[in-house]
């Protein structure tokens, strides 16, 4: 057995210390093999740099994907090429800079491919996501057994049908974006992991990261407002996925909700 943690999209200065204070009790803890988190608001709210990129490395996380937020920090540009275990929705148009998937290995030498997709409802318009997951899919499960997908997209429609299609597919299917934490979370019929998101790890008191007045404000008078990553203390959203390694199936998907 696998056991794979995924957090849900990291928001600012309040999500990494989350997942600073976190992160290496539960790796200790609940013998979790692999993690991956959603990085796209590491940085400010807004994107990723190197230097956040590094950190949270050195927390415990292997794989960062990303999602409508990855180019907001213009020096990912720079360094996403060279850096294999931070990865972009694979549905942007060809020749963007850095990769869609890869295949990475546990602590235990066993391999796990990830992809990251975006969905284009409310949402940039990329590439068809069921066709770059069609495309992307052989060459992982040429190596892999266990496949996750971050599927980062506004939709619960989108997500619950590109699940569907993928089930029998992949190993987990784990929405981000909306950065609330849905309770849906359930085995597909072929064995896939489902949850519709994972949520968010950052601050607890704010509008989906952002400090609550400026959004609050910009409801009531429609102007452009600046917003500021919300300060106080955190919430750490994730959920923790077992993975038959012999069949690539999942055997049990569990929420986490963690408060500071
Ligand atoms: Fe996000
Ligand atoms: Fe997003």
């Amino acid at each position: 057995m696998i056991r794979l943690l995924m957090i849900g999209d990291i928001v600012g200065r309040p999500g990494r210390r989350a997942v600073k204070e976190n992160l290496p009790g539960l790796v200790q803890e609940q013998k979790i093999d692999f993690v991956i988190a959603n990085g796209e608001n590491a940085a400010g709210g807004n994107g990723i740099t190197r230097e956040i990129t590094r950190e949270l490395f050195t927390y415990g996380i292997d794989v960062i994907t990303m999602g409508n937020h990855v180019w907001n920090k213009r020096e990912v540009i720079n360094f996403i090429e060279n850096e294999s275990r931070l990865i972009r929705p694979a549905n942007y148009p060809p020749g963007t800079p850095g990769k869609g998937y890869g295949i990475y290995n546990t602590k235990n030498n066993v391999k796990i491919g990830v992809f990251n997709l975006s969905g284009r409802i409310f949402m940039p318009d990329l590439d068809c996501p069921f066709r770059s997951a069609a495309t992307i899919l052989p060459l992982l499960k040429e190596e892999c057994k266990i496949i996750l997908l971050d599927f980062h997209a506004e939709a619960t429609s989108e997500k619950i049908a590109l699940a569907y299609y993928l089930d029998n597919d992949i190993s987990a299917f784990c929405g981000t974006h909306t950065h609330v934490q849905t309770a849906d979370e359930r085995i597909l019929p072929g064995g896939t992991a489902y949850i519709t998101d994972v949520g968010m790890t950052g601050p607890y008191e704010s509008v989906i990261g952002v400090k609550k007045e400026l959004v609050i404000e910009k409801f009531l008078t429609q102007m452009p407002k600046r917003f500021e990553v919300a300060a106080g203390t955190y919430q750490f959203n994730a959920v923790r996925i077992d993975i038959d390694e012999q069949t690539g199936n999942a055997l049990s998907i569990t929420r986490i909700q963690n408060y500071e």
